[in-house]
């Protein structure tokens, strides 16, 4: 299959093209280098030993964009390209509307332009806000709290327009929960610019000397040690959801939004404990405030994966942590020292 993948030289994007290459298909990368480096793409190339085309744009313009869909004639796209920093999109909420949203639909444009049908996107678990009850299911109302979320849950209702008005046309909207970890090699992983916000690459800098503590945002949380609880997913998990995400939408026309994570909730503490053992560091803590914002616990319901998709998390904590320890320990400063070997 030749699937087009925006955003594919990002954290998710480039564990998802390791698994489309090494399935045979023939990949073409759509983009801007915002936040994410060439040299993931060439590690690609040598886990995979197989080429991928790439276009150097920005999803906003919608030209470059229109060309790149029309040249490359795919059978589906994956869409990963967008900004992503929950704090950032209240400061430049414009900026998060025009890649997110506008990206979208000048995706959907060039898509129709180029009579392609089917498209993977990259929603989150955000788009719920507030729990009203545990496991989100997908059924759960949509009530973000914030602007990144709001673009995502304007993108899914755009997807979902565009697919009712589009004959045969197949969208599976992958909500994602937490992903971390990396691939098993240690040769590709999230590289965060400046602070992490999130916590597993946080706590990945701590262990590795390039921080001195974690801040822990909050103990004092209805859950079993009183520090946050989430549903985090191993980041080669969800590559191989997106690899069932498009065989589904070849096989199926319409519309379905489905969950991506494992089911189970880890607190904070529990996370800093599954990494102390996996990187044999100590990994220093301080309890401060609750960060403004965040929720006590956030878990996926996963029946609708297994249904829909045939696909479930193979991977637990110990996985998740012990792969980014290993992409940490062996790439201090991430892709930043440029080497391409
Ligand atoms: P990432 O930042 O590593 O990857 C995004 C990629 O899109 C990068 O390679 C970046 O350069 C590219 N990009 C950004 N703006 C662009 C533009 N205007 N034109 C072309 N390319 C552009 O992020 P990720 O963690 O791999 O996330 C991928 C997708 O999944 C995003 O849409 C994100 O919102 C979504 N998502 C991520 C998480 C998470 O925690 N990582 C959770 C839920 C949803
Ligand atoms: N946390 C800390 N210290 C830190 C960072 C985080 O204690 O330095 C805690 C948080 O308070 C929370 C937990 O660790 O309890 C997880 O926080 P993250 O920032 O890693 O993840 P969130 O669940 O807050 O948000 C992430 C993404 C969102 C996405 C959401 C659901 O940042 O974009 O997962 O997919 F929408």
């Amino acid at each position: 299959m030749k699937v087009f993948v925006t955003g594919g030289a990002g954290y998710i994007g480039s564990h998802t093209l390791v698994q489309l290459l090494a399935a045979g298909h023939e990949v073409c990368v759509f983009d801007n280098f915002a936040n994410s480096s060439p040299v993931a793409l060439d590690r690609v190339r040598q886990l995979t030993n197989r080429d991928m085309g790439l276009v150097q744009a920005d999803i906003r313009d919608a030209d470059a964009l229109c060309d790149a869909v029309t040249t490359f004639a795919p059978d589906a796209v994956v869409h990963f390209a967008g900004l992503k920093a929950v704090g950032e999109s209240s400061d430049l909420p414009l900026l998060y509307y025009q890649t997110n949203v506008s990206g979208t639909m000048n995706l959907l444009a060039a898509m129709d332009a180029a009579g392609c049908t089917r498209i993977v996107f990259s929603s989150s678990a955000t788009v719920y806000g507030e729990a009203h009850y545990l496991p989100f299911d997908e059924d759960h109302p949509i009530a973000p709290t914030n602007p990144y979320g709001r673009t995502k849950a304007m993108a899914e209702g755009i997807i979902g327009d565009w697919a009712k008005a589009t004959s045969d046309a197949s969208a599976v909207l992958l909500r994602y929960f937490n992903p971390v970890g990396a691939h098993e090699s240690g040769r590709i992983g999230e590289d965060p610019q400046g602070i992490p916000n999130n916590l597993m690459p946080y706590v990945a800098q701590v262990a590795v000397g390039r921080r001195a503590s974690l801040q822990i945002f909050g103990d004092d949380y209805d859950t079993r040690d009183g520090t946050g609880e989430r549903d985090y997913i191993h980041v080669v998990d969800l590559a191989a959801a997106h690899l069932a995400a498009i065989e589904c939408a070849a096989s199926t026309s319409g519309c379905e939004a489905v969950n991506v994570g494992t089911g189970q909730g880890v607190t904070v503490r529990e996370l800093v404990a599954a990494y102390e053992r996996a990187s044999g560091r100590p990994i220093a803590t301080n309890v401060v405030a609750r960060r403004s914002g965040d929720v006590a616990s956030s878990y996926a319901a996963t029946t609708k994966a297994a249904r829909l998709l045939n696909w479930r998390a193979a991977f637990n904590i110990d996985d998740m942590c012990a792969t980014s320890w290993r992409w940490q320990s062996t790439n201090v400063d991430g892709y930043g020292a440029g080497e391409t070997q």
